[in-house]
């Protein structure tokens, strides 16, 4: 049979919501008023048989993800369903292969992912390379946590988010892989986000600068049963960490388990024994190169690592990336230039595990994702990419 795969139009909403519904089991709600799955900064593509019935769909969303202290254009891939009856017989590969083409069409260089399986995206290329973790603890042990004298807590305000998303994008941008939030998926306005939690704290230094926040959820109940969840407890100075994570153990009469989402080098691991703390949830994400030489003169480099390495891209998925380039590094930045000996061969999924920083040469070469080259590659490969590992707070 033969599919049309097309951008999806005003008057295909209802088939999209259907269809994604189902897949999600959000099916027994109704279409919300209003709905459009192609709103802007979101590019949903269908595919339809000939009777007009879409039968998969997938979105790519405009964002921006951190690396290397820059910010690297990303589609994020969300909403990826086949119907029941067709799943297995290539419509998702369908799918998915031309949203990369229409991905790199639009200027992104990479492509994100959360996964609920691997299979179908490590097939076209895309690799694991973290998960978004929240861990759980009693809430008596942060009880142990002494506030600091230097620091006062009050709920934000409206006029101190500025402050707050400053604080943020100043760890996001030593991170790897975390997200810019701005841009059409982060347009809700300072009302909003405050309306989205039932605390929203920030941490003063005796100067009066914002030196760390917490967004926070306080769920039902004052029995066993009561719980703390944390979405972003960020802390710039260690007297903010250790104030508001104190804050936090003043719960543990009354919501006595705590949820914090947390990096796996977060700072706040320092007040915490890692013994105490589960995780509660683990929710993996990918990495694929979409356009190779975009990718590398998007992101940050190593500003005192210089050197040369051959590279020969395997990739029929994203076949204009495909063949010999040499990676160029000088002075933090980096480029591809077509051509070159071919000596370090990389499978689409080592590509994206090696430039998120997520495996060594080694790692890859073990896999069988990497293959050729030699120590000195390896180390250039090595020092290239190394960082922090990558970690996402945002789901999408
Ligand atoms: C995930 C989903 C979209 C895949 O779509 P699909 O049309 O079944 O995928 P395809 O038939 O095009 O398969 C694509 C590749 O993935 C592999 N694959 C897909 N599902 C797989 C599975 N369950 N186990 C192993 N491999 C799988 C296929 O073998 C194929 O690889 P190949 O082309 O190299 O042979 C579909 O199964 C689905 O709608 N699932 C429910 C919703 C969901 O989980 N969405 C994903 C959210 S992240």
């Amino acid at each position: 049979m033969t599919y049309e795969v097309r951008p999806l139009r005003p008057e295909d909403s209802k088939l999209a919501w259907d269809l994604g519904s189902l897949a999600f089991g959000y099916h027994e709600q109704p279409v919300p008023d209003g709905w459009d799955p192609s709103s802007r900064g979101r590019h949903t593509l269908g595919a339809f048989d000939p009777a007009g019935r879409m039968v998969a769909k997938a979105v790519d969303r405009e964002q921006g993800q951190w690396f290397g202290g820059r910010i690297v254009p990303t589609c994020g891939v969300a909403g990826v369903a086949t119907a029941p009856e067709l799943r297995g017989r290539g419509l998702g590969r369908l799918v998915l292969t031309r949203l990369l083409q229409g991905a790199r069409e639009r200027g992104a260089v990479i492509s994100t992912l959360f996964d609920t399986t691997p299979l179908p995206y490590r097939a076209l290329g895309w690799e694991e390379v973290g998960a978004l973790t929240y861990w759980t603890l009693s809430t008596r042990v942060l009880g142990a946590i002494r506030p600091d004298p230097t620091i006062t807590l009050r709920p934000a305000t409206e006029a101190d988010l500025p402050a707050v998303q400053e604080l943020y994008r100043q760890v996001a941008r030593a991170g790897t892989g975390m997200m810019e939030r701005s841009g059409p998926a982060f347009d809700a306005t300072p009302a909003q986000l405050l309306a989205d939690y039932h605390g929203f704290t920030v941490a003063l230094d005796d100067a009066g600068t914002i030196a760390g926040y917490a967004s926070w959820d306080r769920g039902p109940g004052y029995d066993a049963s009561g719980k703390l969840t944390v979405d972003d407890l960020i802390g710039l100075t260690p007297e903010a960490t250790r104030t508001l994570l104190a804050m936090l153990g003043g719960w543990a009469s009354v919501a006595p388990t705590a949820v914090l989402r947390l990096g796996a080098t977060d700072p706040a691991w320092s007040l915490i024994a890692r013994v105490d703390a589960k995780p509660a949830t683990a929710q993996p994400w990918m990495v694929r190169v979409v356009d190779a030489p975009g990718a590398v003169a998007a992101r940050g480099w190593p500003r005192h690592l210089t050197g040369e390495v051959d590279l020969d891209l395997v990739d029929d998925v994203c076949p204009w990336q495909q063949g010999r380039w040499r990676l160029v590094l000088s002075g933090g930045e980096g480029r591809l230039e077509a051509g070159g000996a071919g000596t370090v061969r990389l499978t689409p999924r080592g590509l994206a595990a090696w430039y998120a920083g997520a495996a060594t040469p080694e790692q890859l070469r073990r896999a069988g994702f990497l293959t050729g080259g030699d120590a000195d590659t390896d180390d250039l490969l090595r020092a290239a990419t190394a960082g922090p590992p990558p970690t996402l707070h945002d789901y999408f």
